[in-house]
């Protein structure tokens, strides 16, 4: 989202827990405490993705993903010039990384491989023992300690030869994701028990793909971000049915994706026409994915279908933009997922439109038909896409019980949240956002039955955030980018975590503001 322009807002974060501390006891709290608590069987864990924290770029034998190369030929797609060569360096550091996710009390920690570390050219003919050995040690130290990695295949690290043949809009990438995930089962699926195969396809097509937002930067809009969606899906299924098939019985693991959403709000409720732009905003963003995976019936969503189908026809394409599935695909994609791995951060506001003076054409924005908004009086602590509305994860996650009834039999677990800021270590904002948005998730699960069995935080510790460099700061613990040894200090929000996971509660008193801090932030 990083089209929108930034809007200042006034409205602090920390305002909202001073609700909270007012109230004393009202529903759901005692004393700035929630009534209700997280199971005993609740997983918290912490995330990480590869290119955001490991650097070594060329380390070991290491490939090149095409956010190297991209970078080292474009320094300015990052407004501080940076790029992923040493980022947090947590190759070289990574024992450290292991004490500080103990530290906060987790015992799961989501991280990625990086394809390039394990296959310098994307394919299985070259593999690199040093990047191989590097994830083992890695594994098994964590597993010492009893904390439980949690591996995505793919963050967004297409390896360069690769991505020179397309990327995931190449129809034969299906192909090298398989061959990839079986070197990856094989390796490591004796200590791996829970894999996803993805992440956030849709940032990854929609802002790569469709526009330059993020690496590839292809901007082939309307055109190859279907491409990217379409053979991304049945890279996806290809291997989940290859888990299934070769590995499952012995090595007994789970294998799903994982999906992001903004919550979408009608910019004016009363307004009918606001409130199909809130549903068609989802249609296309979420459940163009989520639908071919976890409904009953399969395939994209007939929105999906015929509003592309109807644009390409009056747009002069001979054939959709969007491509279709075979009966067969669409057989492999159902049910192709162990879990619903949930990425939330914000909420947009939805209204109709025809054009939009950014919008491309053709395009995902100009086929949805969707005007999007932030709500200004909702509180903007940090980078300019991400207001703060807690209440539409509970939104969020109703949507996804209610939606997909296969949910019911398997858990949806929240991958990621979190919220980015400047990187001080005094994150009163972060600690309510993790506060509030931690409560709707007890709300969804305690009053609504949402089967939301898992969160992890995003993210460990201050990162690379893909195009905006080391300005934007999402981490628990603060990371000296200055300093060569990338020094790590814990956070408030590390403190807070920590409480969170150890009582199991959210204690919105535990972490206060001093007095200062909140008028100031009051005027
Ligand atoms: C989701 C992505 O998975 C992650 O890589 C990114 O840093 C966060 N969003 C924050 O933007």
């Amino acid at each position: 989202m990083r089209s929108l322009s930034r809007v200042a807002v006034g409205a602090p974060l920390v305002a909202l827990s001073l609700l909270h501390l007012a109230f004393g006891s009202i529903d759901g709290f005692k004393d700035g405490v929630s009534n209700y608590s997280f199971p005993d069987d609740f997983i918290f864990g912490v995330s990480t993705a590869a290119f955001q924290i490991e650097g070594g770029w060329n380390a070991d034998g290491k490939g090149e993903s095409m956010w190297d190369t991209y970078l080292h030929k474009h320094p300015e797609y990052t407004p501080d010039r940076s790029n992923g060569d040493v980022a947090a360096d947590s190759y070289h550091k990574y024992m450290e990384d292991i004490d500080m996710i103990k530290n906060l009390g987790v015992n799961y920690y989501r991280m990625s491989i990086s394809w390039p570390r394990i296959l310098p050219n994307g394919t299985d003919n070259n593999i690199n023992h040093a990047g191989v050995m590097y994830y083992r040690t890695l594994f098994e130290e964590l597993l010492r300690v009893n904390i439980t990695p949690i591996v995505t295949l793919f963050h967004w690290d297409m390896p360069t030869p690769l991505m020179d043949l397309g990327g995931w809009s190449n129809p034969k990438i299906v192909d090298y994701f398989e061959d990839y995930a079986r070197v990856a089962f094989n390796l490591y699926g004796d200590v791996i028990k829970t894999w996803t195969t993805i992440n956030e396809p849709h940032q990854h097509c929609y802002n790569g793909y469709g526009h330059a937002f993020f690496v590839p930067a292809l901007l082939s809009h309307g055109v190859g971000e279907y491409l990217c969606t379409h053979y991304i899906l049945l890279s996806h299924a290809r291997v989940y049915r290859m888990y299934e098939k070769e590995f499952r019985a012995y090595q007994k693991g789970r294998v799903g994706i994982t999906l992001d959403a903004f919550w979408s709000e009608p910019k004016n409720p009363d307004k009918p026409e606001d409130v199909d732009a809130a549903k068609w905003y989802l249609q296309m963003h979420l459940d163009i994915y989520a639908h071919p995976i976890f409904s009953d019936v399969g395939d994209y969503p007939s929105f999906v279908r015929e509003r592309v189908n109807n644009m390409s026809l009056q747009q002069g394409f001979s054939r959709s933009r969007l491509p279709y599935f075979s009966a067969e695909e669409i057989d492999s994609l159902r049910g192709s997922s162990d879990f619903f791995g949930l990425n939330h951060y914000t909420t947009f506001l939805m209204s109709q439109s025809n054009m939009e003076k950014e919008w491309l054409v053709p395009s995902l924005d100009h086929d949805a038909g969707v005007k999007v908004e932030q709500n200004l009086t909702w509180p903007l602590p940090g980078p300019e896409w991400l207001t703060v509305y807690p209440a539409g994860f509970r939104k969020l996650l109703n949507y996804i019980q209610t939606n997909y009834r296969i949910v019911k039999k398997i858990p949806i677990i929240v991958t990621e949240n979190g919220m980015g800021d400047k990187g001080q270590i005094e994150d009163y904002e972060r600690c309510s956002y993790f506060n509030d948005y931690l409560y709707q998730v007890l709300l969804a699960i305690h009053q609504d039955n949402c089967n939301v069995q898992g969160y992890f935080a995003w993210t460990l510790m201050d990162d690379f955030e893909w195009s905006d460099g080391y300005v934007t700061k999402f981490g628990l613990y603060q990371v000296d980018f200055e300093d060569p040894n990338r020094p790590r200090t814990p956070k408030l929000s590390a403190k807070n975590y920590r409480n969170i996971v150890r009582t199991r509660r959210i204690d919105f008193n535990y972490i206060k503001p001093p007095l200062n801090r909140l008028q100031s932030n009051r005027l």
